[in-house]
């Protein structure tokens, strides 16, 4: 993987790259659609590519391990040949879904061991074995197997999770590199870093994953119930020791506010169920503020969903009719839903991108920021 620095705003730490995978290139700032089993829920491929002009998708090493399971994924090929996407995959590790869904989970020096959300069945996670999963489901992007304490996590916790992390993480590095690609193409591994909302941990972290000389780092442990303001602070710490040649991606993040005032701090890669999850329950996040399509306000308002909106979806159907739809617990609804949120987060990150490269950045995300995040 090879990563260019093509721009940098003046007055802001935001930035515009570009990365090359063998599965093509990405342009910086991204966000990712999440497709945690191999399916961005209720979107065909075709609509991702064409409409919503997706780089990169994300999948999950705990999702896909337990479903279709490892010997589905070798059979076919790899999860690209598997779910028909040519484009490049990122597979979070695990970690964070072992924490969040998994049954009577239990932390070991070793790794964690958990019982399946679906069937209750016992399984074992160590920074090896999640390596391995991610070489058999053929990721272009592989996370680092790590712990994501909770947002309320006291200093002491925080603290022995990070130590934790870190030995994981070298365990990781170890196995990664001493083993090979199955599919032909090359992938690489990104480190995670933890610390909650403990400076001195942040900072620790940050200049500990240097020492791997990685392709990118990840930021995780945010946004998980700490105020915006404190995630920034921490997206600051972090930033200002990581390498500038090299992606930041924040893991998990968020709200078309929290994705323009983190590329302000120079984060480049983004992933979160917001625009899909939220958009499967009547949530539209546009260019003129955030619309809850189930109001009866909309009921008689023919207007196109999103005027400016970049979609097919957003001009040719009025949110009188998509309000309907959800009324009536039509499967359309949540899938025109995602296709416009999905196409707008694409479009507010390329949007980002061309003014850092114009030079009006911040000017413009200011801007944009106070109409995002107004309810209409
Ligand atoms: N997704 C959102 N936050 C995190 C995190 O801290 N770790 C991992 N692995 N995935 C995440």
């Amino acid at each position: 993987m090879e990563f260019k620095l093509l721009g940098t705003d003046l007055q802001s730490q935001a930035r515009a790259g570009l990365i090359t995978t063998d599965h093509g290139q990405i342009e910086t700032p991204i966000f990712m659609p999440v497709g945690t089993v191999g399916s961005v829920k209720g979107v065909l491929h075709r609509e991702l590519e064409n409409d919503i002009k997706a780089q990169i998708i994300l999948g999950n090493t705990y999702h896909l391990y337990l479903r279709p399971g490892l010997d589905v994924l070798k059979q076919a090929g790899g999860l690209h040949k598997f779910a028909s996407w040519n484009r490049p995959i990122l597979t979070d590790s695990g970690g964070y879904q072992v924490f969040s869904l998994a049954d009577m989970r239990k932390l070991t020096a070793q790794g964690a061991s958990f019982r399946s959300h679906i069937d209750g069945s016992a399984h074992l996670f160590t920074p090896e074995s999640v390596m391995d999963i991610q070489r058999v489901i053929g990721a272009d992007i592989v996370m680092a197997f790590d712990e994501c304490p909770p947002g309320d996590a006291d200093y002491d916790y925080a603290k022995k999770s990070l130590d934790l992390t870190e030995r994981w993480l070298d365990r990781c590095v170890q196995r990664f590199d001493s083993t090979e690609p199955h599919y032909g193409y090359s992938q690489t591994l990104f480190p995670i870093i933890q610390g909650c909302v403990y400076s001195d941990l942040r900072k620790r972290a940050a200049e500990n994953v240097q020492k791997y000389n990685r392709d990118g780092y990840a930021i995780g442990g945010l946004s998980v119930g700490e105020p915006a303001e404190v995630m920034y602070q921490m997206v600051e710490v972090v930033n200002g020791i990581l390498p500038k040649d090299k992606p930041r991606y924040l893991m998990g993040v968020g709200t078309p506010e929290n994705i323009l005032e983190s590329i302000a701090l120079g984060v480049d890669m983004f992933d979160c169920v917001m625009p899909t999850r939220n958009g499967r329950n009547g949530m539209l996040f546009t260019s003129e503020g955030i619309i809850n399509i189930r109001n009866k306000k909309w009921q008689n308002d023919f207007s196109p969903i999103d005027p400016f909106g970049p979609t097919f979806v957003d001009s040719r159907y009025t949110k009188a009719y998509l309000r309907h739809l959800f009324i009536a617990k039509e499967m359309l609804g949540p899938q025109i839903a995602s296709i416009h949120n999905l196409g707008f987060y694409l479009w507010l990150v390329k949007e980002a991108r061309r003014h850092i490269l114009e030079g009006d950045f911040l000017a413009w995300k200011n801007e944009m920021v106070k109409k995002v995040s107004r309810r209409l």
